[in-house]
């Protein structure tokens, strides 16, 4: 137990020695700080510490007792950290940022050790938590590069879900989603691994090998429209790509958009840029890009609105065109009156600043009915198709038109 948050230590005062139990860390202000041990009745320094610094770190990381002693060499005035507080950032860090410091610790508990002649005790505390944690670590690493082998052997293809008109049932756009077809496994849920994708640098070649597929795909799709004597329906057709903040943050995003999109003779008209609204709320897309995302014509729709955060202050600074009714709430809307109620208001608010909605998730006859009450302006879901490659998505759209 700590008396209170701070701890100021005269010169040459004792503030623990190895072997005692630790319950806590502390980061000096200012002083410094001797890291010692004792051998033969002499003190060995293994470390001076100053201002800024951590110490009596390890023990609360691995469970052990102190590895060595510490000192004040000069007046200190020290800040404590807690084995909560430094527990709930460790365990909140990436699997793999765990394991590296896990493994850190032990060779650096094995070089004091041969250097103190004391035996380390790090085997018999290999406790199960930390062998989960590993284990989570290595599959972790496992699945990163069985993905990243996956996009290299061209396995990852792009599929695509039709948007219809709400009222009519008329197609006009689709949806691009990520899909990953394994020779060993079959069909991968996508969810299963977009994450991992997306937290990882995997995500900006990715991404953009995603924007050549779609833009190249688009203009396949409007060509066919064309030679099909579908000449309005080509004009009006536009395609949602996925962009994760990562990919949005990359300074060169724009340039590349635009390269890729002009080599594929596209017109930005019929891109929508579907962004999820977590990360239009958390500080994560950069208003001035996607003012210029908007300027070079590019739509903006956010996805699953209604599911991330409670501030809408920045529906009115950002160029937003679309929001995407999530289907969380969709799917309730037979049963659940406040989920109506939900989908009711977010409809009117989308109206009332002149942004058009997509409902998405539609399942059932009534699910569309209702969202023809509440006057949604697209829908998207099962009931009229799920992602389905190129070929087929061509033939559909080719076929919706001629009925
Ligand atoms: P999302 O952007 O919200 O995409 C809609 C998801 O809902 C898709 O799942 C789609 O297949 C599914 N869906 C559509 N209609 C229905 C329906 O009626 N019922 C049900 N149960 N599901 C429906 P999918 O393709 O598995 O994608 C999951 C998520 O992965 C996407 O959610 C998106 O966040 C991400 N994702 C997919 N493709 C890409 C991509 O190319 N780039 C990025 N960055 N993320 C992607
Ligand atoms: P802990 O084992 O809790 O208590 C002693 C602290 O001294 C230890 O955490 C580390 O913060 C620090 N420490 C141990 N060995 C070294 C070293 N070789 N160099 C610097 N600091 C050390
Ligand atoms: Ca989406
Ligand atoms: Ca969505």
């Amino acid at each position: 137990m700590r008396p209170t948050a701070k701890k100021t230590l005269r010169i040459d005062e004792i503030l623990f020695s190895q072997g005692e139990p630790g319950d806590c860390a502390f980061i000096i202000e200012k002083g410094r700080i001797l890291i010692y041990f004792v051998k033969d009745q002499e003190e060995i320094p293994l470390s001076i510490l100053g201002e800024g610094e951590i110490f009596g770190e390890m023990s609360l990381i691995d469970n052990q007792n102190r590895s060595a002693s510490a000192k004040a060499l000069d007046e200190c005035i020290l800040h404590f950290v807690t084995r909560d507080q430094l527990m709930e950032r460790i365990d909140g860090a990436d699997t793999i940022v765990r394991l590296l410091m896990r493994v850190l610790l032990k060779r650096m508990r094995q070089n004091t050790s041969l250097l103190t002649g004391n035996k380390s005790s790090t085997q018999q505390s290999s406790k199960t938590p930390a062998q989960d944690d590993n284990k989570q670590a290595l599959d972790q690493i496992k699945l990163e590069n069985e993905i990243y082998d996956a996009y290299n052997n061209n396995e990852f293809h792009i599929y695509y879900q039709g948007i219809y008109k709400t009222e009519t049932q008329k197609i006009l756009g689709c949806e691009a989603l990520l899909r990953w077809v394994s020779p060993t496994k079959g069909n991968i849920a996508t969810n299963t691994f977009i994450d991992i994708i997306e937290s990882s640098s995997m995500i900006l070649p990715v991404g953009y090998w995603i924007l050549e597929e779609c833009f190249r795909d688009l203009k396949s799709i409007q060509t066919e429209l064309i030679l099909n004597q579908q000449n309005d329906l080509a004009e009006d057709f536009s395609m949602s790509v996925n962009i994760s903040g990562k990919q949005f943050n990359d300074p060169g995003f724009i340039d590349q958009l635009e390269k890729i999109r002009e080599k594929h003779n596209v017109n930005s008209k019929h891109i929508k840029l579907e962004m999820t609204e977590r990360i239009m709320m958390d500080g994560t897309v950069a208003l001035e890009t996607l003012k210029k995302c908007r300027a070079l014509g590019y739509g903006i729709s956010i996805d699953d609105f209604g599911t991330g955060f409670s501030s809408l202050q920045y529906l009115t600074k950002m160029p937003i065109t679309h929001l995407k009714v999530d289907r969380s709430f969709v799917m309730k809307i037979k049963t659940d009156s406040k989920a109506r109620a939900i989908v009711k208001s977010i409809i009117f608010l989308a109206k009332s600043l002149n942004f058009e909605t997509i409902a998405e998730g539609i399942e059932t006859p009534e699910e569309h009915q209702e969202m023809r009450d509440l006057k949604a302006d697209y829908v998207q879901g099962f009931l009229f198709s799920k992602a389905i490659p190129l070929k087929t998505f061509i033939s559909l759209v080719k076929k919706k038109a001629d009925s």
